[in-house]
């Protein structure tokens, strides 16, 4: 049954039809009329208020700077708020709303719920390595219930940033440097949050951030400028936030980066041409944090009209926290700056996703359900599935005749040593929701279920970035019965995400030290590396028999990777991320132009691309990762070799893929194209498919990719989407630099 505010009971009949068939979305036509019918009862300062929003607990406000919250909600200034607040707390700011405003429009609460809310799952760059897009968004759904449960109906996520350097510390939050699989991998997550249906009371509404350009900051350094063609805009960083619109994702928010000179959060030409005239998205923009006020020391205003009236024109709908459009749009609107039709227009786009959300009908949370949502079993198990499939598996070599992983359990003695093998904070990366350190297992907690006290020694060795030479040598006395030394080493929480740029990425403080006292030992060694970034480590690389990347991989840290280590649970994850050899080579990426003077092998020293003093590969390419098990590719075969630039369909690749080795594993089977002939510069191999297999020992399949002729297709010199002839390469291969590729003509 479907309950109605009271102003829109003209067309509840409408809305319980609606509301009865299929998914609802913000583009369901049945909200049009609810949207229009409660816009004409407005005010201009109440549609103001639907664009403002505050943080929950901070000072605020556009008058004093210390502005109390709660009157101000009361009386019908503000539309939304940010943060966290006990959810009984959030029902009285939301009853404040619906009864001290004339028109009872509820609140909107937003939250960054980005890898999880109280069930944390790893970080999205973690969650993105096992490139299972079903697996991403089962996540993401969890996080929807237990975020909802506790009062939030908006996420800012996903984070859908192509990320191409390292150094930029909030490649953590990304799914890493590619388009395709970034835009796979952003529907998921909007999937998930989503739901079938948004006005479903477990649903939030998604948010796509940073439009656009973020991840390019010059130097890696947060919030720097970007220079970004508007091809390779097109080309790279724009796909993701397409996809995250295709899906119905209800909100993007404005970047903090000046693009092309253009400040992101002011930028007419991708907030308003591309993203409502050529994308015709219906949501609302929000701006990020303060970016409306910043774009005053971004030297485009001289004052905070100015910025107002600037982020406003260009298409920003609702300020995130500075107060200037609470305190000047009405002047703004007054004095002719800004139309009344630009104003609704805004609004709209905010009542609409309020409505969409069913809030108007349903503004409350029942309180009687925060508990029960958090920490369900099944949440806690997916917890420890996605870490698992999240772990990349860089090293494995031979040690007495056979790979050093995964342990047996008849190891005898094991010394657990590092920083990071019994903490729960980094656990938790740098969004932890509502995560608490309680709901962690550490490395260290499952180490001792699995083998108890008498075969485990463990020993900080160092901190994170100081450390002693007594705790260096107690460490030592704890290897000398160790069959095996397991090492948990690597970054705090903080030192990724925002704000978190490194020009340097060795392990930091006196952790490479102690890695190298361990190796010196002769005993076998295994690294786990807990990072939010590839770490530049070449000697670790070189001289540690194994090593797994695992991120920062939530509360089911331990028993992921003692399933892991022991070989019941076999690593499939992938990077999505080009690993640096140093970060001399930053941006690094695989789908780079192939410049005018490729380096077209190692031994090609002289007027080549390159460097002097570095190698041109990284230390481990896009889409590399081991498994205990091996895999082999038959050729890539194409369904035709001549295509033509209109033929819809398109071609069929195909690739027999066998496991063989003697465990059952799970591949990451990769298509990859390249085009030659075209108008603009294509990258040396662009992935175009992905498919997760499962073999058993001894088995093969085919893997088939169904390739209509739109994959093949370019933004052209002309800033048209189209096929164009070319030659064209299609690789069939497990990571982006391997494989043997197959030809095929796109004639005219
Ligand atoms: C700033 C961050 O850039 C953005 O990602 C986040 O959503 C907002 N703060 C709100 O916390």
């Amino acid at each position: 049954m479907v309950t109605c505010h009271p102003l829109l009971s003209a067309i509840c009949l409408l809305a319980s039809f609606a509301a009865s068939s299929a998914t609802i979305g913000i583009d369901d036509p049945s909200l049009d009329a609810k949207v229009e019918a409660l816009l004409r009862q407005m005010t201009p300062e109440e549609k103001v208020a639907q664009l403002v929003q505050y943080p929950i607990g901070q000072p605020t406000g556009p008058e004093t700077g210390l502005v109390d919250l709660d009157s101000m909600i009361a009386r019908g200034q503000v539309g939304a708020l940010l943060g966290t607040a006990p959810v009984r707390r959030i029902n009285t700011y939301q009853r404040l709303a619906m009864q001290g405003s004339r028109l009872h429009i509820p609140l909107l609460f937003g939250l960054d719920v980005i890898h999880g809310y109280r069930t944390v799952f790893p970080i999205p760059l973690g969650l993105a390595s096992s490139w299972d897009t079903a697996l991403i968004e089962r996540t993401a759904r969890v996080a929807a219930r237990e975020a909802s449960a506790a009062g939030i109906r908006w996420t800012f996520s996903p984070m859908v940033d192509i990320a191409r350097d390292a150094r930029w510390g909030r490649i953590a939050e990304s799914a890493g440097e590619d388009p395709y699989l970034g835009s796979q991998i952003a529907a998921a997550y909007v999937r998930g949050y989503q739901g079938a249906r948004l006005d479903a009371p477990d649903s939030l509404a998604a948010c796509a951030k940073h439009f656009v350009g973020y991840g390019a900051a010059e130097g890696g350094r947060d919030y720097n400028t970007t220079e970004i063609s508007e091809h390779t805009l097109r080309e790279i960083y724009l796909p993701p936030f397409h996809a995250a619109v295709s899906t119905g994702a209800a909100s993007l928010m404005s970047a903090f980066n000046a693009l092309n000179g253009v400040p992101a959060s002011a930028n007419r030409f991708t907030l308003t041409q591309v993203l409502r005239e050529e994308w015709g998205f219906r949501g609302l923009v929000d701006s990020d944090w303060l970016a409306v006020a910043q774009l005053i020391p971004h030297g485009i205003a001289i004052n905070g009209a100015d910025a107002a009236e600037k982020a406003f024109e260009s298409g920003v709908d609702m300020d995130m926290t500075s107060g200037l459009y609470h305190r000047h749009l009405l002047d703004l609107i007054e004095a002719g700056r800004i139309s009344p039709a630009r104003l609704d227009e805004s609004v709209r786009r905010v009542l609409r996703v309020k409505l969409a959300l069913g809030l108007l009908e349903h503004p409350y949370t029942d309180e009687s359900q925060e508990s029960g949502a958090m920490l369900q079993p099944a949440a806690v198990v997916l917890a420890r599935e996605a870490a698992e499939r999240s772990f990349v598996l860089l090293k494995n070599a031979d040690v007495g005749g056979k790979p050093i992983l995964p342990l047996s359990d008849s190891v005898r003695h094991v010394a657990l040593i590092g920083p990071l093998a019994d903490d729960v904070t980094d656990m938790l990366g740098s969004w932890p929701g509502a995560g608490r350190g309680e709901d962690v297992v550490t490395l260290r907690q499952s180490f001792e279920e699995r083998l108890g006290n008498r075969r485990l020694r463990y020993a900080l060795g160092t901190g994170l970035t100081e450390g002693s030479d007594a705790a260096m040598r107690r460490a030592m006395r704890d290897t000398l019965r160790a069959d095996v030394i397991v090492m948990a080493l690597g970054e705090s929480h903080a030192m990724s995400g925002e704000a978190a740029s490194r020009a340097n990425l060795t392990l930091p403080g006196r952790q490479q030290e102690l890695l190298e006292k361990m190796v010196a030992t002769g005993k076998p060694v295994v690294l786990i590396l807990f990072s939010g970034r590839p770490l530049t480590l070449p000697w670790a690389f070189e001289k540690v028999p194994a090593v797994i990347a695992a991120w920062a991989p939530g509360i089911q840290v331990g028993p992921a990777l003692m399933r892991t280590l022991f070989g019941e649970s076999n690593p499939s994850g992938r990077l999505t991320v080009s690993w640096p050899r140093s970060v001399g080579q930053l941006p690094l990426y695989y789908n780079a132009l192939n410049t005018g003077r490729p380096r077209n092998n190692p031994t090609e020293k002289q007027y080549v691309t390159g460097y002097l003093d570095e190698e041109l590969t990284p230390q481990f390419p896009f889409g590399f990762g081991l498994s205990y098990t091996t895999f082999d590719y038959g050729p890539t075969q194409l369904s035709r070799q001549r295509l033509h630039v209109s033929t819809a369909e398109g071609l069929t690749a195909t690739a027999r893929v066998t496991n063989t080795g003697s465990r059952a594993g799970s591949e990451v089977v990769q298509l990859y194209v390249r085009l030659q002939g075209t108008s603009t510069a294509q990258p040396v191999r662009a992935l175009k498919g992905f498919q997760n297999i499962v073999l058993a020992p001894g088995e093969s399949r085919t893997a088939t990719f169904q390739l209509p002729s739109e994959t093949l297709a370019v933004w052209d010199i002309h800033n048209r989407y189209a096929v164009e002839p070319a030659r064209a390469t299609v690789w069939i291969a497990p990571d982006s630099a391997r494989g043997k590729g197959a030809e095929l003509e796109i004639v005219p």
